[in-house]
């Protein structure tokens, strides 16, 4: 059930940057004009940007750019994911507290920050997570899939993020294996997946997948990202972040409906579709060496097959291994 504050700020969000009176409010969604106020209220105490005329009524600013869980949900045309969802100003790590506050939420809870001070990237490595330049987020999952499955996992989410960049702010990126989201060799986002695994029967109880996309350049980065960091505004529009965010969990929960299904091929062809490493020239980065190679293709199971110079036949998974273009 929608609370009547949502269905004040949905409709809101239908006629964004248009005005709409108490009167029609109230008639639409059948409450009284004290609710509607009521509801106007909250939604501005949470950082909404509505203003209102008198006797013409009430419009959400085109500009508004607040990150709230009502104003995800107004966007959102999930079933699940993303359903219960929590915004937060600032955070260490949405993937860190999901795993210590949240691990029994239920399948699709979604934690969001807009800075993160303690951003973790894979292997180890920190994702530099500064307010108005980035959007932060982690989906919890209790998926019903054997380990080596969970690889689709990240390949979904890498997907999902590609289509929803697409879709709100009108560029197509591209995929580095295994989920960078690229544009012409500038990272624009990365995604950390962390299974959680029963000790002794092996089985996944839940997955996180942490997902943090540069919106805007960022002064402040450190010199070994500097070279690589891009942003979205280098290549097309700045979405609104509630709708970068409704959109990646849209496509997400659409593509996570596929793997269950399991039609894996289909995912691997969209996979396959947006990867810029084919056929180029890479380094291959294991804890144990780095060499040069050149990517040929991926397998079923999404590992990476490579040429080394020696025209040796590698296939990578993805683990502790890192390719750089
Ligand atoms: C990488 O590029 O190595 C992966 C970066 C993943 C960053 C996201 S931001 C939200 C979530 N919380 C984290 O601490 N990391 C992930």
């Amino acid at each position: 059930m929608m609370t009547t504050k949502n269905a004040v700020l949905k409709a809101l969000e239908d006629a964004r940057g248009n005005r709409i009176s108490g009167g029609m409010l109230a008639k639409k969604l059948n409450i009284s004009r004290a609710a509607v106020w009521k509801a106007i209220d909250s939604l501005r105490a949470d950082g909404l940007q509505i203003d209102a005329v008198t006797g013409e009524g009430y419009c959400l600013l085109s500009e508004d750019d607040s990150l709230t869980s009502a104003g995800i949900n107004a966007l959102l045309s999930t079933k699940v994911f993303g359903k219960e969802i929590l915004v937060v100003p600032t955070i260490t790590s949405t993937n860190s507290v999901l795993k210590t506050d949240f691990i029994d939420k239920p399948h699709g809870f979604t934690l969001v920050s807009e800075e993160q001070t303690g951003g973790r990237g894979r292997l180890g490595r920190a994702f530099v997570s500064p307010a108005e330049t980035g959007v932060y987020f982690s989906i919890l999952l209790h998926p019903d899939l054997p380990i080596e499955k969970v690889v689709f996992l990240t390949i979904s989410a890498a997907i999902a993020v590609s289509e929803a960049i697409a879709e709100t702010a009108h560029f197509s990126p591209e995929i580095k294996w295994v989920n960078d989201i690229f544009m012409q060799n500038k990272k624009l986002c990365g995604i950390l997946t962390e299974a959680n695994i029963e000790g002794e029967t092996g089985a996944v109880t839940s997955v996180i997948v942490g997902i943090g996309i540069n919106l805007r350049a960022n002064p402040n980065l450190p010199n070994e990202v500097i070279e690589v960091a891009g942003a979205l505004s280098d290549f097309g529009t700045v979405p609104r972040r509630a709708a970068l965010v409704a959109s990646v969990l849209s496509h997400f929960e659409a593509l996570y409906a596929t793997l269950e299904n399991g039609n894996t091929d289909e995912l691997l062809k969209k996979y396959r579709s947006r990867l810029c490493c084919l056929n180029q020239k890479i380094t291959v980065i294991s804890p144990s060496k780095k060499y040069n190679a050149t990517c040929i293709d991926i397998n079923e199971n999404a590992n990476l097959i490579v040429l080394d110079e020696e025209g040796e036949k590698h296939v990578l998974s993805s683990g502790e291994i890192s390719i750089r273009l």
